[in-house]
């Protein structure tokens, strides 16, 4: 039975522990630097408990560890991990910039170890079902991404926590709607259709906040294909697929049909499967995919031990993770020199 660290006892670090937990891995040692943070996951499961991520990297008893602390720690704690010895998965997004994000990903290839970037929502059933249906689908010709999420920063009066620098947002996610909500997007993008060549950005950033409410870019495949990018906290309580607000949706164009990949509410996803539809363009035959509801963590989390057991490179990777925070970095100077750039990515494979 895999033995299993986590690093950070906060918000997203259940749905890491229920996980490995359910697929059947001992969570074997817990840390937070909060004690008691540490201490309450600690006691579902029996683990040892500590205060600093290193007494988890020193246990001889724990192989792999989910890094889900702030993004500005990844880097430190993902790279001594794998000095000690374990796999990791971290969280998303894999650092707080490209050149420590690639720092990560370095250090995976020159250990060996396991290092896996924790984007879940490749892992909806529609979004696996997409994947295969794009590989019979042909040419790209193009996709609209739409990250839209219910958090009112237009009309609501921006509270003191906002108007700090750095705001919590940029100290525990590194930015704005377009590192929060897009990330994710662009994670599903760079693996659906492949690596953007060239980015246009532009950050919509409100008065007195320190990171956008409203992320756009247009990113050109190597062929000249085109995803038009939105990420967004807006003030509709209503719309999307769920109705609720939560407003995320992929759709995909080429030369021989059309895909609509509709995500749920990320943190319930008990309530509504992800959808997928299909249109066929010749015949105009449209197939909606439904699934149960099913929590993408889990699925992840399950597919995370396994690789890891069987010595499988995982996916998302570490280098996966690194071309999103590279194409951030992108979205993020173009924006704030008005410029349409070229990307060009730290890794050795070429741009697919
Ligand atoms: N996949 C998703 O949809 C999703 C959603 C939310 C957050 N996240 C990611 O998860 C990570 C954590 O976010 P969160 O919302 O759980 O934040 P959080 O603030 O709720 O939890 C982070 C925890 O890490 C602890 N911590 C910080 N530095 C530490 C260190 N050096 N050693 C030990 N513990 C430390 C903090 O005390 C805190 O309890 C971030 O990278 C974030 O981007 C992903």
């Amino acid at each position: 039975m895999t033995k299993v660290g986590i690093i950070g006892c906060g918000g997203i670090s259940a749905f890491h522990h229920e996980g490995f937990a359910l697929a059947g891995a001992e969570i074997a040692h817990v840390c937070d630097l909060r004690k008691e943070a540490a201490e309450a996951v600690g006691a579902q499961y029996g683990a040892k408990v500590s205060t600093d991520y290193r007494a988890v990297l020193d246990d001889p008893a724990v192989q792999l560890v989910s890094v889900c602390t702030s993004s500005a720690t990844h880097r430190e704690i993902a790279i001594a991990a794998m000095g000690a010895g374990k796999g990791v998965v971290c969280e998303k997004t894999l650092a707080d910039s490209p050149e420590s994000a690639a720092d990560i990903a370095r250090a995976a290839d020159a250990t060996g170890q396991f290092c896996a970037t924790a984007y879940m929502k490749r892992f909806f059933p529609a979004s696996q079902r997409a994947k295969e249906l794009l590989a019979g689908m042909g040419q790209l010709i193009s996709v609209y991404a739409r990250s839209w999420q219910p958090w009112d920063m237009w009309n609501a009066p921006l509270d003191d926590s906002l108007r700090q620098h750095p705001s919590w947002m940029v100290r525990n996610y590194g930015g704005g709607a377009l590192v929060m909500a897009g990330s994710h997007i662009l994670d599903l993008v760079h693996w659906l259709v492949g690596r953007p060549a060239e980015v246009v950005g532009h950050l919509n950033i409100r008065e007195g906040m320190d990171a956008d409410r409203q992320g756009n870019a247009m990113l050109w495949m190597p062929d000249g294909s085109i995803v038009h990018y939105e990420a967004c906290g807006h003030p509709y309580k209503f719309v999307g697929y769920e109705r609720n607000g939560w407003d995320e949706r992929l759709e995909i164009n080429t030369v021989t049909g059309r895909l609509d990949l509709y995500t749920v509410t990320w943190n319930r996803p008990d309530r509504n499967g992800a959808l997928l539809v299909h249109m066929d363009g010749e015949t105009g035959v449209t197939t909606e995919y439904r699934y149960p509801q099913v929590n993408p963590f889990h699925l992840e989390m399950a597919s995370m031990l396994q690789w890891f057991e069987r010595g499988e490179t995982p996916a998302p990777s570490a280098w996966d993770g690194y071309v999103v925070d590279e194409l951030i970095a992108h979205v993020t100077r173009s924006s704030r020199e008005r410029q349409r750039l070229a990307v060009a990515y730290q890794d050795r494979v070429a741009a697919k």
